[in-house]
């Protein structure tokens, strides 16, 4: 680890923070694309969260044109422009026959054109430090979704680039987007305003019933079946302690102000557990120790029938915060602070999130929102770095569960452990395969290593 991810580990600055410096002070910073009346943007990963940030990039008061899909499979590309069709963006559709790309190295295509400023990388969390670096090197501004890698050899290579986009002036926006909901902002603001003292410990939660299973369909390479059903993959996916858990734990860093300095836990799969599920837990709990000595206690289950949770709770030396609630209590139990939405105004987009009770402004678009902005003001958003330290959180997670050890920042930040092969095409294996019984090696606590 080189001194300055060190020293970082403590000295935690938040994308909001940057965000807003880069407002504030954008006539220190000239940027690729400053003033453009047209940004044009190219989609890399056309499902689900795809199709969505397309459509947000779409719908956010800037001047935006689509040029380019590129997915690994042309029927997932096609389906992504029906889709920004019948949503209502036509006129800003500008994709066509030449240039819809298909195949393990169609993101290469998108980088090659030219016009394209901005590009949304949206696979499987695997190639994210691949497609990351190309983005980089070829200048395009980047909207990338978390994690940002499933090892430490790739969140090493995510912190190496995210230092060239800084010095390239280009913009990088990670979807944690709690770094941009309001509910969130306010209550970070009311912590570091220190209203319930310093941060002494925690839980975090993300404990649903499970995602999708896409079954493996006849005739199917290991390959293709892997790429499709990629969530039960470790080598795409990270399990969903990073894919999904990463959004409470980035949220424990950022309340706290540092990552932590190790980590231990337990997991294992108990419910979830068939052919279909390839090699992941579909339970973890781990115990992240901060530097201050603070303990969060992170829990994330995937498991029907059992009690569903997603928020954080911090408690301080003088009172706790917890973030479903949006709400400060102090020692006693008294309510100190409740969010309540349209208290403040700032960015919005024309879309309210329908999930939350608060009805505020959708963070998936103002991201988009914050994202135009700042390329269009010469700003600079730089949120790879902390992308990368929250993933690798999760993945310090994942070890200790994993082998059950005690599992060191300093461990996970400098091991060699690397499960995203250096290239994959449709000809090669994948880095796990089943067994005759069609069954996966899965991490046993006490024997695996890393
Ligand atoms: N921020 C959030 O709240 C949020 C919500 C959902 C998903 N996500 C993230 O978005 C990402 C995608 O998730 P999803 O739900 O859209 O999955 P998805 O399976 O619907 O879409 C992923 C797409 O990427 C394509 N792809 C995979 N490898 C590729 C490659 N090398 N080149 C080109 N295309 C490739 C797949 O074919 C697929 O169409 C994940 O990282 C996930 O964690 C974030």
């Amino acid at each position: 680890m080189s001194n300055q991810d060190s020293v970082s580990r403590r000295n935690f600055m938040g994308s909001a923070a940057l965000a807003s410096a880069a407002v504030s002070f954008p006539n220190i910073l000239t940027a690729k694309s400053k003033g453009k009346e047209v940004i044009r943007f190219a989609l890399i990963g056309c499902g689900g969260r795809g199709k969505g940030a397309a459509a947000q990039v779409m719908n956010s008061p800037h001047k935006t044109e689509c040029v380019a899909l590129a997915d690994a499979f042309m029927d997932t590309a096609k389906g992504a422009q029906n889709y920004l069709k019948h949503v209502g963006h036509e006129d800003k559709l500008k994709v066509t026959d030449d240039t819809i790309f298909a195949g393990l190295d169609a993101y290469k295509k998108v980088m090659e054109m030219d016009n394209v400023d901005l590009v949304l990388l949206t696979t499987s969390p695997g190639f994210r430090p691949l497609h990351f670096e190309h983005a980089i090197n070829k200048g395009k501004h980047v909207f990338m979704e978390k994690p940002v890698a499933t090892d430490p050899v790739g969140v090493r290579k995510v912190l190496e680039v995210a230092r060239k986009a800084r010095e390239k002036k280009l913009n990088v926006v990670v979807g944690l987007q709690r770094h941009y909901q309001q509910k969130y902002l306010d209550l970070y603001q009311k912590v570091q305003d220190g209203k319930i003292g310093k941060i002494v410990g925690g839980q975090v939660y993300w404990n649903s019933r499970g995602v999708w299973v896409r079954e493996r369909e006849p005739g199917q390479s290991e390959m293709e079946y892997q790429m499709r059903n990629w969530y039960y993959f470790n080598w795409l996916c990270g399990d969903h302690i990073l894919e999904q858990h990463i959004h409470n734990i980035d949220v424990a860093n950022w309340f706290i102000g540092g990552y932590p300095s190790q980590a231990q836990g337990m997991g294992g799969r108990q419910v979830r557990n068939g052919k279909d599920h390839g090699e992941i837990f579909d339970h973890h709990f781990v115990e992240f120790t901060y530097d201050s000595g603070a303990v969060i206690s992170s829990q994330c289950r995937h498991q029907p029938g059992c009690m569903r949770k997603v928020d954080e709770t911090f408690q301080g030396t003088q009172g706790s915060v917890n973030t479903g609630q949006g709400k400060l209590t102090d020692l006693e139990g008294n309510e100190m602070f409740k969010y309540k939405a349209g208290l403040k105004t700032k960015s919005s987009g024309p879309s309210k999130s329908k999930a939350d009770p608060f009805s505020e402004p959708n963070p998936y678009q103002v991201e988009h929102d914050q994202l135009f902005a700042s390329i269009r003001n010469g700003g600079l958003i730089a949120d790879a770095e902390n992308g990368a330290k929250s993933t690798l959180t999760a993945i310090m997670g994942r070890m200790a569960t994993y082998s059950g050890k005690v599992i060191t920042w300093d461990q996970a930040m400098n091991s060699n452990f690397q499960i995203m092969p250096e290239s994959v095409d449709w000809n090669s294996n994948p880095p796990t395969m089943p067994d005759s019984n069609g069954m996966y090696p899965i991490p046993t606590p006490g024997i695996t290593e890393f």
